[in-house]
Order: C-alpha cells, then structure tokens, then sequence
C-alpha cells in the first residue's frame, strides 16, 4: 500500500517548493520507490526536481484522441493496452523516483472516457511505489474534478497572509463538504519571515487546522529559484530542507499511529 501525499493552495504559495522538499526527504530517508505526480498544467514539478520531462498525460491524450478520431488506432490492440504503453511513455523515471506530469487541463476537447481510463491507470501504477507526492494545481478545482481521491495526507500551503490562511481554511471546508476520501488535512505556513506569534498565531489558529509547521522564507531557495536551478542542489543545513524534515517527520508518526 503506498502513502498518498496531496499538495494544494493558493497560488503561488509555495506548493511547488514544498512537494520537492518533501519528496527530497522521502529519498533522503530511503522512503523508496517515490512516483512524483504534477497535476498542475502549467507544470514546474520536473524543474524544482531537475529531470526532463518527457511527455505529459495531457499530451498522450491528445495524440490518443487524435487516434481515434482518425480511427488510425493498431487493428487488433485494445485502446486500453496502447493506453498504458503511452502512460508509461509518459513516465520520467530515474533511480529512486519517478515523475508523471499531467500537463495540459481537460479542455473543452476533452475526452471523458479516456480521463477515466487515465485515471484507472494512474490509481494502479501508485501501487507500484511506496508514497505517491501530488503538486496540485493552484486553488479549489481539483478538489471538485474529485481527483484527489484516496489520499493519506493533504497539506494545504499558505503565506503568512490572513488572505492567505482563509483560503487554506475554505480548502479544507471543501473538501470536507465533498466527502473526499482524504485522511488528515494539515496546514503549512511557508515562507514566514519572523518567529511565528502575534497577529500570525492568532490567524492560523482561525483556520482551525492542524498546523504541521512553519517553512521559513530561505535565501537558498530564492537563490536556487532565480539561478534556475532545481532545489536538489539545496544543502541538508538550509532552513527549509530542516522545516520540511519536522513536518514530515511529525506527520508520518501521526499518520502511522
Ligand atoms: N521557503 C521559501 N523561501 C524562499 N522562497 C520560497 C520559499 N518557498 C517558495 N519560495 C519561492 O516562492 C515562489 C513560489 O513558489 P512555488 O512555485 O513553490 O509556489 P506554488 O504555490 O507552487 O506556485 P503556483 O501556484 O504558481 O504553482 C518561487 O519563486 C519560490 O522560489
Ligand atoms: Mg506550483
């Protein structure tokens, strides 16, 4: 059974950032195998982790659709089977994780039935991996696509921002009032720029969540981030590489208990 781990957020908070720390600490830890899964379509997942993407499942999509439309489909092959093999095209795999990136959202073109072969697939290929790390996309909408589905742990990342928190706090109401099949839901303020107290405790503690901690604001991320350069680079003593640790340390006991 792996551990699904679900990011979400308002943007530009720091979602991106924190699913490649965590994944960081799964391998630093030989939590392995890892499948990384960026469900946001304008995807950077693949940058903060430095591996090339490939291709996306938005893009196999395409082409699949395109097949069919033009019927130029293999006679004798199951859409199914050459589903999966371009799935697995689609799969950056490296030694000790595996990245998929969803790319392009449904559009108006897209094609219902395949998505929810997609889907089957994406749900048997987690099994193959010991935790599942999924980067969504900025705001509420996954939560309503019911893509996060069987997930162990969502953090939702806020700024410091009340703004910030109140959209992390209407997040977790959301998917409350779906239903969705989502364990634990915590709460991680990122890129906080002084000891937490003061106005800032007060807001968190509005939220009503459960905080898994602070990530504080780290000039080697922002050194990374304006060099281009992915944050596997970022050394073990770096402040948030050190945040991200307690979390997932803190979270995994609770989560295990
Ligand atoms: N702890 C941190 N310290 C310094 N800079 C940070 C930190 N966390 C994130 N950043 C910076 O903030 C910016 C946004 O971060 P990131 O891309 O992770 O956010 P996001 O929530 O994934 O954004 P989007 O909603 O666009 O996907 C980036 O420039 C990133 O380098
Ligand atoms: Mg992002």
């Amino acid at each position: 059974m792996s551990t699904v781990i679900a990011i979400s957020g308002k943007g530009g908070t720091g979602k991106t950032t924190f699913a490649a720390l965590v994944i960081g600490y799964l391998l630093e830890e030989g939590m392995v195998p890892v499948l990384a899964v960026d469900a946001d379509s304008n995807s950077n997942l693949d940058m903060a982790l430095g591996v090339d993407l490939g291709s996306t499942v938005g893009a196999v999509r395409e082409e699949m659709s395109e097949k069919v439309r033009k019927r130029q489909l293999p006679a004798g092959m199951a859409k199914q089977d050459l589903l999966q093999m371009q799935i697995e095209q689609a799969l950056v795999e490296t030694k000790d994780f595996d990245l998929v990136s969803m790319g392009r959202a449904e559009g108006p073109g897209c094609y219902c039935a395949i998505n929810n072969m997609l889907r089957v697939f994406l749900d048997s290929l987690a099994e193959n991996y010991r935790f599942v790390v999924v980067d969504n996309e900025a705001g509420m909408e996954h939560l309503s696509r019911r893509t996060a589905r069987g997930v162990d742990v969502m953090f939702v990342v806020s700024d410091p921002s009340r703004r910030g928190l109140e959209t992390a706090a209407r997040i977790r109401a959301l998917a409350r009032e779906l239903k969705l099949e989502i364990r634990k839901i915590f709460l991680v303020v990122s890129r906080v720029r002084e000891p937490v107290g003061g106005d800032l405790e007060r807001s968190i503690e509005s939220t009503g969540m459960d905080l898994a901690g602070v990530i504080p604001e780290d000039e080697q991320v922002s050194r990374l981030d304006v060099a281009g350069k992915p944050l596997t680079e970022l050394p073990p003593d770096s402040t948030a590489v050190e945040a991200v640790r307690n979390i997932m340390e803190n979270v995994l006991q609770e989560v295990k208990s």
